[in-house]
């Protein structure tokens, strides 16, 4: 049996040495920053102490993979990065441990391209089956004989104001296609992973703006599921057209949904949900995948 952890949308809350005054003073920040005063700061405000509590759960058993599906920061600032950086140290690790970006973690365009890629080029891992990507992803990890897991980055900066939507490019499409052509992924459990949720429940300024598309592709092919983030409440759905289910992790931090999955990939594939009693991070009872 193979044993993954998948957890999201953790949104490190926003330090003194993680702010910066030139940074903010952009538009889509200067808003942002009014909604974390009167909304968001109370929600994540026990981020850090939940983050100690899921590194115990981490430590206290054996996991083959471990997914994170993005938004880690809250503004995509380059010392909030640097602090998601420090805080996923130990976990990043692992020696199959999968990073996406999330909308907040690139959350505009810079001068110099994403913080991001910087900052964790050294926990964002070689795909095993390299592609022509300018960006890490597609990123393919062949797990071990039974399962793949496959990255797909959806997120993009969002200039404006009212928009959080993803899109997956052209070229990750093409590049998604062909690897889940190839035997090695063939012949293994599919895990696709991806920031967005592709349901049609999300409108297009929240939600993933060519899902149809994509989709299409993984309607083509056997995955055995879809993981993803971005809606801070765990769920799990069949996609439209596929027999591949969806799972997202909802956000591991986010006060009273706090969220995340252990997945036990075999013959006969399970779930646990994983929740928080207010000290600790616990797992439910299995349910069929
Ligand atoms: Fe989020
Ligand atoms: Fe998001």
């Amino acid at each position: 049996m193979t044993r993954i952890l998948h957890f999201s949308d953790v949104h490190f809350p926003l330090t003194r040495d993680s702010f910066s005054v030139r940074e903010i003073l952009r538009p889509k920040r200067i808003l942002a920053s009014l909604n974390y005063g009167l909304r968001r700061r109370s929600k994540f405000a026990d981020a850090n102490t939940k983050w100690d509590a899921f590194e115990n759960f981490y430590k206290s058993s054996e996991f083959d993979a471990v997914i994170c599906t993005g938004d880690v920061t809250g503004m995509g600032m380059h010392g909030e990065l640097e602090y998601a950086h420090n805080k996923l140290k130990e976990i990043s690790t692992h020696s199959n441990f999968i990073l996406l970006p999330g909308n907040h973690d690139i959350y505009l365009p810079e001068r110099n391209g994403s913080y991001f890629y910087d900052i964790f080029k050294d926990n964002i891992t070689n795909s095993d089956i390299p592609t022509n990507s300018d960006i890490p992803y597609p990123l393919v990890n062949l797990v071990n004989d039974n399962v793949a897991i496959l990255a797909i980055n959806s997120a993009k900066p969002n200039p404006l104001l009212i928009r959080s939507s993803g899109k997956i490019s052209a070229e990750q499409l093409s590049a998604m296609d062909t690897l889940l052509s190839k035997p090695e992924l063939k012949s293994r459990h599919i895990i696709v992973a991806t920031h967005y949720n592709v349901d049609d429940e999300d409108t297009n300024l929240h939600g993933l703006e060519n899902r149809k598309v994509f989709r299409a592709i993984l309607a083509k092919h056997s995955c055995t599921m879809l993981v993803h983030g971005h809606i801070h409440k765990r769920q799990t759905y069949n996609l439209l057209g596929s027999n591949t289910k969806a799972f997202c992790a909802g956000s591991l931090t986010y006060k009273g949904r706090e969220s995340f999955w252990v997945y036990n990939i075999d013959e006969q594939s399970t779930a646990q949900a994983g929740c928080w009693d207010g000290k600790e991070y616990l797992l439910g009872k299995e349910q069929a995948i």
